[in-house]
């Protein structure tokens, strides 16, 4: 695998026009893991021509909101998720009233611990897309985090939920962005093997090491993922995986087995601060904790 260890040329290496998305920062979700404030750094490395646009492990849709897809499929493996997706795009206003209800009971409760978490065991009782939306907005450093039964465990946040009226222009400003996609809950896998020629497979998997505690995604493989992107690449598909740069899992480097071959180029893609540690360290701001993302592209 050729390895380049600085930010290279969006055009390097590639003979055909690539992205250039101005940068969009107005979170619709509140997700671990998200890439929206760097998604134009992604995007600028996908080619300007494809078919499809695929992003299989959606999670808050970072670099798919910045790219706005004429036909995309973005997926993942969490169901209530998929529906807050699918309800943005067949009927934002629906969106709208499902905060709207929630945060006003919240605002409204003498003791909003008890408010959230009358919320949560609502969602925990029934997981649904209604009461995900408000608690990834809500949350404890906006980490919703499962455990391994898929009980959402996450605290309520110290911050103050953006109002309905904010919500309603994020919302209003998404629509237009996935109006081309449609949302299906899959298994990575059947999503990837969805791809073909001049198809873009944009995958951003919960990191192995630090991150396989979120999601309930315990039983990830990052060499299972490499063996579809490698089918994918075959088929003609152009894929590009995020990697987190600082490989670091507490006080050791995390080595990754990638397949020699499978990628053409690497870029370091700049991410600051690393939210996962900071929760982890209780709300602490780190100043020392910048990191980059590697990005790993097949092309
Ligand atoms: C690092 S997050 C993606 C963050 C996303 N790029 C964003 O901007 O918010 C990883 C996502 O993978 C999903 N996931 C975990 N295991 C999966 C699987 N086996 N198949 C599909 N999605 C999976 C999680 O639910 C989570 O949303």
């Amino acid at each position: 695998m050729q390895v380049q260890t600085a930010l290279f040329d969006p055009t390097d290496g590639a003979s055909e026009a690539t992205m250039s998305p101005a940068p969009f920062k107005l979170q619709l979700l509140k997700w671990i893991g998200n890439k929206q404030r760097f998604g134009h750094q992604i995007a600028a490395y996908f080619p300007v021509d494809y078919r499809c646009y695929y992003e299989p492990f959606l999670g808050s849709g970072g670099v798919l909101g910045v790219v706005a897809p004429h036909a995309g499929v973005g997926s993942d493996s969490l169901g209530p998720l998929i529906g807050i997706w699918q309800c943005l795009r067949d009927d934002p206003a629906v969106l709208v009233e499902w905060y709207r209800q929630r945060w006003e009971q919240f605002e409204a409760a003498d003791d909003r611990v008890a408010a959230y978490e009358a919320i949560k065991a609502s969602y925990n009782a029934g997981p649904n897309a209604a009461d995900l939306l408000f608690l990834s907005r809500s949350c404890y450093g906006g980490v919703v985090r499962f455990r391994k039964d898929g009980y959402m465990s996450t605290p309520v946040g110290v911050h103050s939920p953006v109002s309905p009226a904010s919500f309603k222009n994020r919302v209003a400003e998404w629509a237009l962005r996935v109006c081309g996609c449609q949302f299906l809950q899959l298994d990575y896998r059947e999503a990837i093997d969805m791809a073909g020629a001049d198809d873009i497979v944009y995958c951003d998997p919960p990191y192995t090491d630090t991150q396989k505690i979120l999601y309930g995604a315990h039983a990830f493989s990052l060499l299972d993922l490499c063996e579809h992107i490698a089918a994918a690449k075959a088929r003609g598909a152009k894929v590009a995986l995020s990697i987190d740069g600082t490989k670091r899992s507490g006080s050791h480097r995390v080595m990754l087995p990638i397949p020699d071959g499978l990628f053409e180029r690497e870029a370091a893609v700049n991410c600051g601060i690393s939210h996962l540690r900071r929760f982890q360290r209780g709300g602490e701001t780190l100043g020392d904790e910048v990191v980059a993302d590697r990005l790993l592209l097949t092309w």
